[in-house]
């Protein structure tokens, strides 16, 4: 496996494979890897002939200053994982390599881009699709392979690679979780032995919702899903949608749509946990 942190030694590695004819797979990454990032790092290892996984932390999509300062991470850790995945070069970039100036480019994703994440993590996707479009320029991956449990995410990197005529393909994966059933998160190991404890009922309250579908309205369900998730003390969530799983545009009746996705955002303590689940 090649460590490589700078852009001409990359595209020198790379170039040379897409010589031999090799399909290349590339998963970005901000590092503290988990069983969710590995789950995507064996797919591409199953789809494309030359895995290339990217780890940087992106200061552009961090909307909350205190949030990038406490994201865990060791890339010690992060390699040894990756030494027996299908990975064959990690991308280590510097701050400086990826924006040698800074990025001012301005993505307009429409009423995508307003809503869950986009309405309470302002700027948040501008950054997103800032690294990713980076990225691409640089790897040339012919596919790329992001987590459902970033549902929203996928939407606009699909958008966003569309807008700018990339010629890539994206993968999306399933979510991974722990065996209570919480979605792996970098953001979990930052959470205290109760809050661990806890976190779990979001995807028990989830799993609870798909029996409800149908039984009441949309917007009963929403609301029942948001007061059954603050019943726990140590959960406050901050909202919760029923959105088409194509479109990502919000569902108001049962009718629009059979093909649904459930969003949601809650806060431990404050640490901000996503999860979604098929309606
Ligand atoms: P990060 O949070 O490190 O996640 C990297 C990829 O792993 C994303 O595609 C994410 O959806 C996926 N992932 C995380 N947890 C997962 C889980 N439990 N199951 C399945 N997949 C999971 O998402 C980002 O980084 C960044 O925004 C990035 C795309 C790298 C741009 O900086």
């Amino acid at each position: 496996m090649l460590i490589v942190k700078e852009i001409s030694k990359l595209e020198f590695l790379i170039q040379k494979e897409k010589n031999k004819g090799k399909k290349i797979g590339l998963v970005p990454t901000m590092g503290a890897l988990h069983e969710g990032h590995l789950s995507l790092v064996k797919k591409a290892g199953e789809d494309t002939d030359y895995v290339v996984v990217s780890i940087f932390l992106n200061p552009t999509q961090f909307n909350d200053p205190n949030d990038l300062k406490k994201y865990p991470g060791k890339l010690e850790n992060d390699l040894k994982l990756l030494e027996t995945s299908s990975c064959q070069l990690v991308f280590t970039p510097g701050v400086k390599t990826m924006y040698p100036e800074p990025d001012t480019r301005h993505f307009d994703f429409g009423k995508l881009g307003e809503i869950m994440e986009g309405a309470f993590r302002t700027g948040h996707f501008n950054g997103v699709a800032q690294i990713v479009s980076k990225l691409f320029t640089i790897v040339k991956p012919d596919v790329a392979f992001f987590g459902m449990k970033d549902f929203q995410q996928i939407a606009i990197i699909r958008s966003m690679v569309k807008q700018l005529n990339i010629p890539v393909k994206i993968v999306s994966c399933p979510v991974i979780r722990d065996n209570d059933g919480l979605a792996k998160s970098s953001r979990n190991v930052r959470l205290s032995k109760e809050q661990r404890e806890n976190a779990p009922w979001i995807y028990q309250v989830l799993k609870e919702a798909r029996n409800k579908v149908q039984k009441m309205s949309v917007q009963e369900l929403k609301d029942w899903v948001i007061t059954e998730i603050n019943k726990n003390l140590y959960l406050h969530t901050q909202y919760f949608e029923i959105v088409d799983s194509e479109t990502l545009m919000p569902v108001e009746n049962w009718n629009q749509t059979k093909d649904r996705t459930g969003c949601v955002a809650v806060f431990c303590g404050d640490i901000r946990l996503i999860d979604e689940i098929i309606l």
